[in-house]
């Protein structure tokens, strides 16, 4: 028998590129086979996401122009999965009841089951798992050199603007072992970099092993040149942890630690469970154990009675650590959320202009820091080739920062070097010796 075709959308953060791999490994084991166009496919999925607004709009758009694919051949299925779906269950029902299927983030291994059932209704899986984490099947993963391993799913926190705990239910660790295995047969595979996942994934712990621990195993997997991890939480960064990050030379000097905000007021409200002065301190004993460390942080700005002087703190808190690089939102309020019932206290223009503002410092601020890279020779390890110019390849630093340099080089290989210009997010090779080292030239046109 032919198998069955899933063409699959991803949107969303890494935990959703990471599940889309879970998913399509589950399918894989039941004889479907991935397609790259809904043209042939006999599934189609979206696997969605829910933590900012307009992410809502844009699935019911796409869904009504795949649905063309279902009205000239009705054995289609559709389907959506993901945190969209556990957020607005009826109302996707309401606006897509042609949908075939919903699977929330835990009913995945039932997708089999229910796309193999005949009803003129959604089949509707909801139901958050307080134990599924997915460990015995093999993801299905995007060839390349770095590979995403989800460490722990869930979060218990309940920031207050924050849907993802009742999206994604409760936390749980996969069993550390299993997880060392997996990137055991990730080196074998090829990989070279392996970034761990979770929606506080510092506070892994499978009742043995906390993160750290795992760190230290994970890291005697050899073939694996990096290991990094995303996104900790700053209230669970714990003393061991930062010790594994300075002592394991694997291990990545690069941090994504979010922030949200440099308000204390505003923190606060967010339930954030730190105040900027613990989030400062937090930085400089992670600067004391890893002097060379790259920091990149999450920030929210227009948050429910966020003032301007809120906001002149979270530019000064900016100022005063000066991430590498920085992911900025304007604050979506998400029902269910404990912040919905503040509703929103700042005008839609004065949230842009806070995050023009705030975009503009950061982005001058890594432009500097990445300036200073220059004359300094760094090692990257290669990604494939860059965008442009052509015969130029892409790769990263351990601190994570993109970089473009003449070819050619293995993609998984590690090169060294020289850089001769910055921008705000990318380094670029240097082709020719320092300006200062050459002869002035006569025929110089400029
Ligand atoms: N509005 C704006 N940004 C949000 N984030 C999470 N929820 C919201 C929201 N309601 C941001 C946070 C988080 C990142 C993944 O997304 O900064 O760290
Ligand atoms: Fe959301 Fe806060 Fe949990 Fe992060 S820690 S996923 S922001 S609730």
């Amino acid at each position: 028998m032919q198998p069955r075709r899933v063409y699959i959308e991803t949107y969303g953060c890494q935990m959703n590129v990471a599940d889309t791999e879970v998913v399509l490994g589950h399918l894989s084991a039941h004889g479907y086979e991935r397609t790259t166009s809904p043209d042939v496919a006999d599934v189609i999925l979206l696997n969605t996401c829910a933590i900012r607004e307009h992410a809502e709009e844009r699935v019911l758009a796409r869904l009504a122009t795949l649905a063309r694919h279902k009205a000239r051949r009705p054995d289609v299925k559709l389907g959506l999965a993901g945190c969209m779906v556990q957020h607005l269950r009826q109302h996707l029902l309401e606006r897509a009841p042609y949908v075939d299927v919903l699977v929330g983030p835990d009913a995945y291994r039932r997708l089999p089951d229910l796309l193999a059932e005949h009803s003129h209704d959604p089949l509707v899986d909801l139901r958050l798992d307080r134990a599924e984490v997915y460990a015995d099947i093999v993801p299905r993963r995007e060839r390349g050199i770095r590979a995403w391993v989800t460490a722990m799913r869930g979060c218990d926190r309940f920031c207050t603007f924050c849907v993802v705990p009742y999206v994604r239910g409760r936390e749980r660790s996969a069993p550390g072992p299993m997880l060392v295995e997996q990137v055991r047969d990730l080196a074998a595979a090829g990989y070279r970099e392996v970034v761990y996942l979770g929606q506080t994934v510092n506070a892994y712990h499978d009742g043995q092993w906390d993160f750290a621990e795992l760190l230290r195993h994970t890291a005697t997997v050899e073939g694996i040149e990096r290991i990094r991890f995303t996104s900790p939480h700053p209230a669970e960064m714990s003393d061991r942890l930062i010790e594994a990050m300075a002592t394991i030379p694997r291990v990545s000097p690069y941090l994504h630690l979010p922030v949200q905000s440099g308000s204390d007021r505003v923190l606060r409200r967010m339930a954030r469970d730190y105040d900027t002065a613990a989030y400062l301190a937090l930085v400089d004993r992670l600067r004391a154990a890893i002097p060379d460390l790259a920091l990149s942080t999450d920030l929210i700005v227009g948050f429910p009675h966020e003032e301007a002087a809120d906001f002149a703190a979270t530019l000064d808190l900016v100022r005063a650590v000066r991430f590498d690089h920085a992911f900025m939102f304007k604050y979506s309020r998400r029902s269910g959320t404990k912040a919905h019932a503040w509703g929103e206290t700042v005008g839609e223009d004065e949230k842009a202009a806070r995050l023009a503002e705030l975009i503009a410092l950061q982005e001058a601020i890594a432009a500097e820091k990445n300036r200073d890279l220059v004359g300094r020779t760094v090692s990257v390890l290669v990604e494939g080739p860059a965008k442009r110019p052509a015969g130029w390849c892409f790769g990263r630093t351990p601190h994570f920062k993109a970089t473009v340099f003449p070819g050619p080089a293995a993609s998984g290989s590690l090169v060294r070097v020289p850089i001769g210009e910055a921008t705000a997010h990318t380094l670029i090779a240097s082709l020719t010796p320092p300006l200062h080292s050459r002869p002035p030239s006569p025929t110089c046109p400029q």
